[in-house]
């Protein structure tokens, strides 16, 4: 009995060393429903012995970065690379984890959308060390020399569009107002958030000392760079809508919000369910709500009239751009960028390929978001 005990542990020991070099990468795969096997690695399974490209992406729980990962593995695959996709539950710690299994496991370029952009220098050192290159995507990566490319969708293009996008629809130029107005900001650590935030700030912030718009709440950061008193941490639905619910039960028991700032679609859900519960009602009182994204729940909530508009970012041309830069890279060839000026990491300029986002409202879902294939109608209820 003893015996076959310790030899099944033995068998199971070993088995334990084997999948040891593995078991980060198919942990977040096994444990994922979205997509690749429930058991094994990715590493090799869509390869024709390009190389190895480690993918991290911060976290499974928003809608668009699964669709980023699932994305640029198969576009890289479809180019011949294999790929390490690993998603990090919004976890720093487990995504060095994750970058330094890629590393050990001989990974040539490495494809980072970070979690916090300032956490990660030492472990991308030890990337650069061996000799990795490594693109920072739609997140840049600060404080440190170890990133050679950014790629993303150009950042206070976006805010400005959520800015203006409100200026026109409430007329603010030559209407007197004053408007009920709520902004939020995204998670401090981001740094796209500042980005954001600053956008559409530069525009707004005008009219907010005008009086044009007037903010109950007193939230009201009195110039760009106090972004972070009003941000959510992590980008969570749930805070967003604790954080309305407290405004609408603290400040609005006379009175109406008329437009509320929100940066992006996770954030817009968790308001939208707050203005929902506080007893809102589409096509008659509901506010301007603004987001980012295109997430298919916030799509269906401006169909539904929950939602006036959203920045959206075709992640799929974000992933060919990034699929370009890392084959560039691969092949020795000189990397395509289109920015060398605005994002400085604190220690360098890092050369980037900026993207353009584009507004879609209810009116153009058909059009930008349908006929362009990023969703199906059937998948809109449409
Ligand atoms: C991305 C946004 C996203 C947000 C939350 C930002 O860094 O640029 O598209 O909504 O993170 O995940």
């Amino acid at each position: 009995m003893s015996t076959r005990f310790t030899k099944a542990a033995a068998v199971l020991a070993g088995t334990a060393l084997l999948l040891a070099g593995t078991a980060a990468c198919s942990a977040e795969r096994g444990g994922g429903a979205a997509t690749g096997s429930a058991t094994g690695t990715e590493t090799g399974a869509a390869g024709g012995g390009g190389g190895l490209i480690g993918i991290a992406m911060p976290t499974r729980s928003l809608e668009r970065w699964n669709n980023d990962g699932a994305n640029l593995e198969k576009l890289l695959g479809d180019m011949g690379y294999e790929t390490s996709l690993q998603f990090a539950d919004n976890k720093v710690d487990q995504q060095i984890t994750q970058l330094q299994n890629m590393i050990n496991q001989g990974a040539e370029v490495l494809v980072v959308a970070s979690i916090d952009g300032t956490a990660l220098g030492p472990v991308l050192e030890n990337a650069k060390a061996a000799g990795i290159s490594i693109i920072a995507y739609d997140r840049l990566i600060n404080q440190t020399e170890a990133v050679d490319y950014y790629a993303t969708f150009d950042n206070y293009k976006v805010g400005q569009l959520q800015g203006q996008y409100i200026i026109d629809t409430l007329g603010l130029e030559t209407e007197a107002g004053p408007f009920n107005f709520e902004p939020f900001a995204g998670s401090p650590d981001d740094n796209n958030a500042k980005f954001f935030f600053s956008g559409a700030w530069d525009l707004l912030l005008p009219y907010v000392e005008s009086g044009v718009l007037t903010v109950p709440s007193g939230k009201a950061p009195a110039s760009n760079d106090q972004w972070t008193t009003i941000g959510i941490q992590s980008w969570e639905s749930a805070k967003a809508q604790s954080e309305m619910d407290n405004r609408l039960n603290s400040f609005y028991t006379d009175a109406k919000v008329n437009v509320v700032l929100s940066p992006n679609d996770s954030l817009a859900l968790g308001i939208a369910q707050s203005l929902d519960a506080a007893g809102y009602t589409p096509g008659m009182d509901w506010p301007l709500l603004t987001g980012q994204d295109a997430d298919l729940a916030n799509v269906k909530n401006m169909i539904a009239g929950m939602q006036a508009m959203t920045v959206w970012k075709d992640t799929r041309t974000l992933g060919q751009q990034v699929a370009t830069m890392v084959d560039q890279i691969m092949k020795g060839e000189e990397v395509t960028v289109n920015d060398t000026e605005t994002y400085d990491n604190g220690v360098k300029v890092v050369p980037s390929y900026l993207l353009d986002p584009q507004v879609v409202t209810p009116d153009t879902i058909q059009k930008d978001l349908v006929d362009s294939g990023f969703y199906t109608a059937a998948e809109l209820g449409l």
